[in-house]
């Protein structure tokens, strides 16, 4: 069964129940986060032992600096005591690290982490993993043109960016966080809901989404499988038609 299975080149997660999950243990929102934060750490080496090239979590949305005080001086910290651990993770599991999303609303000392973080992994090919932080979609987007429109004035679009008169696909992706990064082939959210929240709308535009009820901090190496079964199935049917 197992060396039937064929695993997504490129996996995004909504890390999502934290929250929930806490809560119906009696513990606050912040205690989610940390075991929710103890199963990334875990989960990022399971799916790279089975052999998928690239991860892109979203750990923290544009949104999110609207929850309470408490709670996002919790995340800070969590932050903060991840993106040291994950210097070393990158370097133990050979694997890059990016970081999606505009740092600059981050305290300096975690911007100065993610630079080191970014920095030292760069050479490495084992995995790529993408940690969305401060990260929309639609921020991303707007980000990016700003950034073209300012090299369309200094006369630095490349030629080759526009056909007949229109831009092409790969002018506008270099201009997006993920540039050079695949789009994901799986989705997956955990904790019931079944929305995108803002996350890699452009890059989802062809990927199949998994949802299920189980909260992040519950999602481990069981429900994963299930989640890339379900994409097998549905690979294969829908190939089928496509290769037609
Ligand atoms: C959603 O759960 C989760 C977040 C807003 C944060 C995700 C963060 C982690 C998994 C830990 C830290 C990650 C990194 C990369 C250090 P929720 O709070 O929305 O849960 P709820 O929907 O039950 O309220």
């Amino acid at each position: 069964m197992e060396n039937e299975l064929r695993v997504p080149n490129h996996i995004a997660i909504i890390l999502d129940g934290n929250g929930r999950w806490a809560k119906r243990r009696g513990m606050p929102r912040g205690y989610g986060h940390i075991v929710g934060c103890d199963n990334l750490e875990k989960m990022c080496v399971v799916i790279k032992d089975m052999g998928v090239k690239y991860l892109t979590v979203y750990a923290f949305s544009t949104e999110n600096w609207k929850r309470s005080r408490d709670e996002v001086e919790g995340l800070m910290k969590l932050f903060r005591q991840y993106l040291k651990r994950c210097i070393k993770k990158a370097h133990k599991n050979q694997m890059r690290v990016r970081i999606i999303g505009d740092p600059s609303a981050f305290p300096q000392d975690i911007q100065e982490s993610i630079h080191i973080l970014e920095d030292c992994s760069k050479d490495y090919d084992q995995m790529f993993f993408q940690i969305a932080m401060n990260y929309g979609s639609r921020d991303e987007i707007l980000r990016g043109m700003t950034r073209m429109i300012s090299d369309a004035r200094d006369g630095r679009l490349p030629k080759d960016g526009f056909e007949d008169g229109k831009m092409t696909e790969a002018l506008f992706e270099s201009y997006l966080d993920t540039a050079g990064i695949p789009d994901p082939d799986l989705l997956i959210r955990t904790s019931g809901e079944q929305r995108l929240s803002n996350y890699l709308l452009w890059q989802l535009a062809y990927t199949e989404f998994y949802f299920t009820d189980v909260p992040w901090p519950d999602f481990h190496e069981e429900e994963l499988r299930k989640a890339i079964e379900q994409y097998n199935r549905r690979d294969r049917r829908y190939g089928g038609v496509k290769e037609e």
